[in-house]
């Protein structure tokens, strides 16, 4: 497929889709937006990929909703639209994503870097949720994801502020995986998908689910659903092979079956 606002590549099992419209700091438009929710439901289809990085082109990761969009709209417009069942699209991906940050993470770019299971940043990341700069407050998950990471009280400091902050802090806050130069940014995302990829599929996929599952259910419940998912890769082949490589001190091959 050939997309408009996107640069999508794929190198054995790491997937790398790049927000591509450098020209507006990768502004979140809806086209955007869809073609996002195409590709990565297509990669988390394909059996070979088994991590997917996300990043931007130029300065920015993505410096939110695409301001020019909401100029006209009216609220019946942003409830009939589209926009927010996007980003439930992406919150079901099943596959690790990483989100590559350099330049501006800001308002919904920030948002999508949370909606990533992991952020690898570079020096020159900036994250922020500025919506209140324009009246508005943060509509992708920011309220609720940003509070999880940081805290109620940093949250609450940066959302009614609108201020931004750096790699190094949103590192300190627990925002953010790991800090590197920005040019080391993509190689840092894809040692770090190779890593996963190398891991054994389903328990890849199942650690996420319950990892997830913490931010949305009771520990009791949360609890409950990890035991049932340990108990369930019991039966996989890849539990069968990974113990015994290990007795047998060798490395194991995983075929996530
Ligand atoms: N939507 C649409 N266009 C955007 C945009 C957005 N969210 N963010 C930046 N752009 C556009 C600018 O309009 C500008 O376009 P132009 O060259 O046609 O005028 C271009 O991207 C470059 O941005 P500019 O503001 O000139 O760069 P800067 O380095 O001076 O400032 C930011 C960078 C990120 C601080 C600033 O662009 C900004 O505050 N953006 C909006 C962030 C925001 O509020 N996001 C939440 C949206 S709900």
């Amino acid at each position: 497929m050939t997309w408009q606002h996107l640069a999508v590549s794929q190198d054995e099992a790491i997937a790398v889709v790049q927000l591509n419209r450098p020209d507006v700091l990768n502004a979140l438009n809806e086209a955007l937006m869809g073609e996002l929710v195409a590709v990565l439901e297509e990669f988390d289809r394909a059996d070979e990929v088994r991590c997917i990085i996300l990043t931007g082109a130029g300065r920015a990761f993505a410096a939110g909703a695409d301001i020019r969009e909401f100029a006209d709209a009216s609220a019946v417009d942003m409830l009939r639209g589209r926009r927010l069942q996007q980003w439930e699209r992406i919150r079901k991906i099943t596959k690790p994503l990483i989100a590559a940050v350099t330049g501006f993470a800001l308002g919904g770019g920030n948002e999508l870097a949370m909606l990533c299971d992991m952020i690898v940043a570079g020096e020159s990341a900036r994250f922020g949720q500025p919506e209140i700069n324009l009246g508005l407050i943060p509509g992708a998950g920011g309220t609720q994801r940003l509070t999880r990471a940081v805290g109620k009280a940093r949250a609450m400091e940066l959302i009614l502020t609108g201020r931004q902050m750096s790699a190094r802090e949103a590192e300190a806050l627990g925002l953010v995986t790991r800090v590197v130069p920005d040019e080391m940014v993509l190689d840092e995302a894809k040692s770090l998908a190779r890593e996963i990829a190398a891991r054994a599929p389903v328990a890849v996929r199942l650690a996420k689910d319950a990892i997830l599952k913490a931010f949305d259910t009771t520990l009791e419940a949360g609890l409950d659903y990890e035991r049932h998912c340990f108990y369930l890769l019991f039966a996989t082949e890849d539990k069968e092979e990974g113990v015994r490589a290990f007795l047998a001190r060798r490395p194991a091959q995983f075929r996530g079956r």
